[in-house]
């Protein structure tokens, strides 16, 4: 019999468990770079930005950076069966696509072993590379590429001496 009123006394909490998490507000989401609204609203994602076609290719800000995408790459496959940039990009298609090759640093893996096909570290392109959109900056960038860098301080090392 004792179990009985242990059972009948925990469905009675499970219960009045239940009815107290009913009766919770909807308490608003945090904002992240969007604004969050509550905890049951789901609101609507921002358009996507526009991908400029053929941009041109950019000049890099320092000489190690992954040069970014000039074009688009919308429904370009890359998982274990296939890799779509390297159908243009590879040693041996880039010449017939006018493609820029994939870098010789890109053949090397990462005990900087030189493999005859490229190192599987580097397969996911779009880990380092990525194209470019139109969006606008969601925060403010303050990078100084390095001749502004090297310029800033000429300028500083100069007022600083008094020459
Ligand atoms: C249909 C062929 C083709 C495919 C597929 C392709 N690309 Fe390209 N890619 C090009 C061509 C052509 C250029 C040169 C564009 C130019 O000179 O304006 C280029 C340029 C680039 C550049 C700029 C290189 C530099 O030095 O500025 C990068 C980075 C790049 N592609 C990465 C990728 C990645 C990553 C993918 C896969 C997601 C990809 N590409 C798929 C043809 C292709
Ligand atoms: C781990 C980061 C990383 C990955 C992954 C990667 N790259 Fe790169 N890529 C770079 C960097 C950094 C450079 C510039 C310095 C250099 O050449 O190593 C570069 C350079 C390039 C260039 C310019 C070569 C030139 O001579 O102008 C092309 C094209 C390129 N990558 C295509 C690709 C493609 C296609 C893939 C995928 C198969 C890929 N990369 C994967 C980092 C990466």
């Amino acid at each position: 019999m004792k179990w009985l009123t242990m059972l009948s006394l925990s469905l009675v909490l499970v219960v009045a468990g239940l009815a107290i998490a009913e009766e919770r507000r909807d308490d608003s989401a945090p904002d992240g770079l969007r604004p969050g609204g509550t905890l049951s609203q789901s609101l609507p994602a921002p358009p996507m930005a526009g991908e400029p076609r053929d941009a041109g290719r950019e000049v890099l800000n320092y000489p190690e950076q992954p040069p970014v995408i000039p074009h688009g790459i919308r429904d370009y496959q890359i998982d274990t069966r296939a890799n779509r940039c390297l159908t243009c990009h590879s040693r041996e298609h880039a010449v017939q696509a006018g493609a820029p090759m994939v870098s010789v640093s890109h053949f090397r893996d990462r005990h900087q072993q030189v493999l005859a096909a490229v190192s599987p570290d580097r397969y996911f392109c779009t880990q380092c590379h990525v194209p470019q959109t139109d969006a606008s900056p969601i925060v403010s960038n303050t990078f100084l590429n390095v001749d502004e860098v090297l310029g800033e301080m000429l300028r500083q090392q100069r007022e600083g001496g008094g020459q």
